[in-house]
């Protein structure tokens, strides 16, 4: 090795690293490594400035073999290297995936001996591909290449070891430098960090490379730097001591189990490498409805575990903590945070936190909200207990993330006035300029709870003197749950680039959040995510949330296009068929699912007492949890204007309150957050709110099916089990899209009395009811809520077998035949589709759908294709209950085969 480094040249400069340099890890302790001359390094080819030489300026190597030699560099051949549609996904490396390697020459050298600066280093060799392994014509010898270098570290570390290179003095926290310089055959590439997460993340901007449009932006800023828009971007994760998660839809816990800390901590390490990978720097790993006990020592042992699992990812442990603790397991008969032995419990707690985990970021509050104790409960105000929190924190560097989901959720329904959108608000803009500097009010992203659509929260404008920071769901709670694909980016955007005009100053919400717009000290946004073991978020495209989520955080002015670009290319494939054709779906898919659950700022019709999955959109209303839509028989929406609302309007900055405050200005898709209409009342489009209604659930449900279309064009072209996997998922998707259509269509035409125009609206060609079928065995039963149900009804079966059998009465031809039927928890029940006595299909229906009784959680659509009939065929389902799933079946719907799959 020695003998090869001796003749180590750059740029004609002879210099000699010391050997021990190429072992990371070592570098304090070694004689700096500096260029043999006072100048700053050359370009390898003095007639050429840097300047000029953009060839040169590619600094990773990113050439890539061909049988023809090398691909010009000019030729900006950066594209990843194998084929990625050949390797299955796997759970631990989502869009990290082996296949994707640069060829970065050279060896790979940590200055520092950081857990990060480590991490970072591997994380660099783990994407090289060892030049003489690569195959095609390769102009070079491998010795010749392994003369080069590439050193990652800190700022300070960089400048000591290499004083002739030049790291720019004012490298923030988090904030990366790349630079290059040197030959093919010979080069210093160095990956400076503003500290070791800085470093740590110029290493995956330089993995990411190949899939980003961030060459483009490199080319032209070489050398390269950039920073972080938000000093605070976490995942929340609602996980449950017991090893549940709360809202999560991808298994159990990767932290606890049992009540207690796993032992196996790998998927944690797998999970923290993710996080870093898109610059997401916290991790608060259990439930805002907080176990208090996890505080307790024992618990807090195991916690420093998870800590040091995550550390080397530059990824910080941070704790939902339940405000009533001191009282719970302190032993003490109070949690009033103005008492002195509350202050003096959380002040001993938090000190043993740190004296465990020396890097405790610090703590989430949810009190006051949904039955968690509170600070009202002894007449103080949030800011006295977030206060409380940030001052035994403050010591530390600990920082409280203290949570503006604060409501009564006993709200009067038969008062007008009543209103669960103004309580952040309501309580929290008094207190504007009360809370210490190291805490943070988090506020979801609109007033309600993570909804289809929902307008900007006003609270962010309502805050001028208080570091903020914006609550998402990655987690898809009221958007489907991870059995519909919706990529959520579009609307982060959406917040994020929406302007409340504070002041009458343009404050974008990215603005407010990164603390530029009032000049606050901190900010952020926190994503709750609801990983869980199984692969991540259990859907293989839901992890575009993630990736995206973490993406924004770094830099809102990305677009969700360009994230869902690269995501696809790392993750998918990188044909541009394949990239084009995802990125289309991805961004298609959260209109659609608007369309067909809540549109015009109806928010998400379904369960919202229960699964928040299926539609049911009666239990939104006459209940005190407050998120009304006040559907009835005059009209639809609620009036929250200023003049005969509840005034939820009036919290907005002037301009944007004016907006919103007449249904002439308000936009469509917004009208029914903020206005009482008439079905009759004309949209800015042109179309009536009824028609609208009926539109946009038929086009979502179009939408939906068209996805299955547009996947299916992928076959042959990404890897069989991800098509596979994905195919079925939206296949069930389209399935339900219809089951949310029928419900809300045929719920608002009896509501409104209003005919469809186009005649749809109640009318199902080829459908033939279950409680019209010829039954053996099956007993008719009102489903609940009745818009569930074709007709409101369906059959159930308490024997071993039932069936329903029907004469088909149409034209000769060939049909698909589409069973819809309930898929219930607790059992396997299953189903046998016959044509004159004939099986035509088979199938159990094991889904893990919510509920344990019919209805639109578990409305699921099988379809048999292309059968011949003719009139008098009989069609019989046959079902056989499995543990208490009774088999129970909907309808049968008979239509022309035709090539779409929109009858999925
Ligand atoms: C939603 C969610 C709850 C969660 C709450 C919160 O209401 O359904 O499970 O606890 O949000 O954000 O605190």
């Amino acid at each position: 090795m020695r003998n090869k480094i001796a003749f180590l040249s750059l740029c004609g400069v002879p210099w000699v690293p010391p050997v021990s340099l190429l072992r990371p890890g070592k570098a304090s302790t070694l004689p700096s490594l500096q260029f043999r001359t006072t100048e700053p390094p050359k370009p390898c080819h003095p007639e050429r400035s840097v300047a000029e030489s953009k060839d040169l300026r590619l600094p990773f190597a990113l050439m890539r073999p061909s049988r023809a030699g090398w691909i010009g560099r000019t030729a900006l051949a950066f594209s990843l290297v194998t084929a990625l549609t050949v390797s299955a996904q796997t759970a631990d490396q989502a869009w990290l995936r082996n296949p994707d390697r640069l060829f970065l020459f050279g060896k790979v050298v940590a200055l520092g001996t950081s857990p990060i600066e480590q991490s970072a280093a591997q994380e660099l060799s783990r994407s090289v591909s060892h030049p003489a392994s690569v195959k095609g014509g390769i102009s070079s010898t491998f010795e010749e290449r392994e003369k080069s270098l590439t050193v990652v570290g800190t700022a300070g570390e960089i400048r000591k070891a290499y004083p002739a290179v030049p790291v720019p003095g004012d490298l923030k926290p988090d904030e990366y430098w790349l630079w290059w310089n040197g030959s093919q055959a010979s080069s210093l590439t160095i990956v400076a960090g503003g500290d070791e997460r800085g470093a740590l993340y110029g290493v995956f901007a330089i993995r990411r490379l190949p899939a980003t449009a961030e060459m483009g932006k490199f080319k032209a800023d070489y050398p390269y730097r950039d920073h972080p828009a938000l000093p605070i971007r976490w995942v929340d994760e609602w996980d449950n001591p017991d090893g549940s998660i709360e809202r999560g839809y991808a298994g159990r816990s990767i932290f606890f189990e049992g009540g207690k800390v796993r032992e196996d901590l790998a998927p944690v390490a797998a999970y923290a490498r993710l996080l870093a990978s898109v610059g997401i720097n916290g991790c608060n790993v259990n439930n805002v409805n907080a176990a208090p006990l996890l505080l307790a020592p024992e618990s807090l042992q195991g916690l420093a575990r998870v800590a040091n699992t995550m550390r080397p990812w530059g990824v910080r442990l941070t704790l939902s903590v339940d405000i009533a603790s001191p009282q719970k397991i302190g032993g003490l008969s109070t949690f009033d945070p103005l008492d002195p032995a509350v202050k003096a419990w959380w002040t001993a707690k938090v000190d043993e936190i740190y004296t465990l985990i020396p890097d405790f970021a610090g703590f989430t509050v949810k009190a006051d909200s949904e039955g968690q104790p509170g600070p009202a409960s002894y007449g103080r105000t949030p800011a006295d207990a977030a206060n409380l929190l940030a001052a035994a924190l403050e010591p530390h560097g600990g920082v409280v993330l203290y949570r503006a989901f604060v409501y009564n959720h006993h709200a009067d329904w038969r008062d007008p006035r009543a209103d669960r959108a103004r309580a952040a608000y309501d309580i929290f803009h008094p207190l504007d300029g009360k809370f210490a500097s190291n805490v943070i009010v988090q506020t979801k992203e609109g007033p309600i709870d993570f909804q289809a659509q929902e307008p900007v929260s006003p609270l962010f404008a309502g805050l001028t003197h208080t570091s903020q920071a914006m609550e998402i769901e990655v987690t898809q709670e009221y958007t489907g749950q991870q059995r519909h694909l919706v990529y959520l980016a579009p609307m982060w955007k959406w917040v994020l680039d929406f302007d409340l005009r504070a002041g009458g100053q343009s404050t974008p919400v990215k603005q407010i959040i990164a603390g530029t717009s009032f000049h606050q000290p901190l900010g952020g946004m926190v994503a709750v995510a609801g990983v869980g073991r199984d692969a991540w978020l259990g859907s293989p495209l839901a992890l575009a949330n993630l990736y995206a989520f973490g993406r924004l955080a770094w830099d809102p002015n990305l677009s969700p296009e360009e994230i869902a670009a690269e995501w696809t290319r790392q993750t998918v494939g990188t044909d541009p068929q394949v990239v084009r054709t995802v990125v289309n779906m991805l961004m298609q898919s959260w209109p659609a699912y608007v369309n067909y659950t809540g549109p015009l700022g109806m928010q998400t019709l379904t369960d919202i007492t229960g699964s928040h999955y299926g539609p049911n959109i009666e239990s939104s209303e006459n209940n005190g949890w407050g998120q009304w839509h006040r559907a009835a028989r005059d009209g639809v929406g609620m009036d929250r204007t200023v003049a005969t609302g509840t005034g939820y309007a009036g919290q907005y900055p002037q301009q944007v309150a004016r907006l919103y405050e007449t249904a002439a200005t308000t936009p469509d898709n917004l009208l029914l957050f903020f206005h009482h209409v008439p079905y009759s009342y004309r949209l800015h489009s042109g179309q009536t709110v009824i028609q609208y209604i009926y539109d946009s659930h038929y086009q979502g449900a179009a939408q939906a099916a068209a996805l299955v279309d547009e996947w299916a064009s992928l076959q042959g072209r990404i890897d069989p089990r991800l098509f596979a996997d994905v195919k079925a998922r939206l296949q069930y998707q389209a399935g339900h899209a219809i089951v949310w259509r029928d419900a809300i269509v045929q719920y608002f035409l009896k509501l409104s009395g209003i005919p469809d125009e186009q005649g749809r609206a109640g009318h199902y060609p080829g459908r033939l009811e279950a409680e019209d079928a010829r039954l053996t065995g099956y007993t008719v039963i009102d489903v609940m809520p009745w818009e569930d149900a074709s007709a409101g009804k369906a059959v159930t079966c308490d024997r071993t077998n039932c069936s329903a059998e029907w004469t088909y009465t149409g034209a000769p031809g060939r049909f698909n035949i589409a069973v819809q039927y309930f898929d219930l928890q607790g059992g396997t029940a299953k189903f046998t589709l016959a044509i004159n006595g004939q099986p035509a299909a088979t199938w159990a229906a094991d889904a893990t759908l919510p509920s344990t009784r019919p209805n639109g959680d578990n409305s699921t659509r099988y379809t048999v294709r292309a059968v011949e009939l003719k009139p008098g065929d009989l069609l019989r389902v046959e079902g056989a209950p499995g543990g208490t799933d009774p088999a129970a079946l909907d309808y049968i719907e008979v239509t022309p085969a035709v090539a779409s799959s929109i009858q999925q």
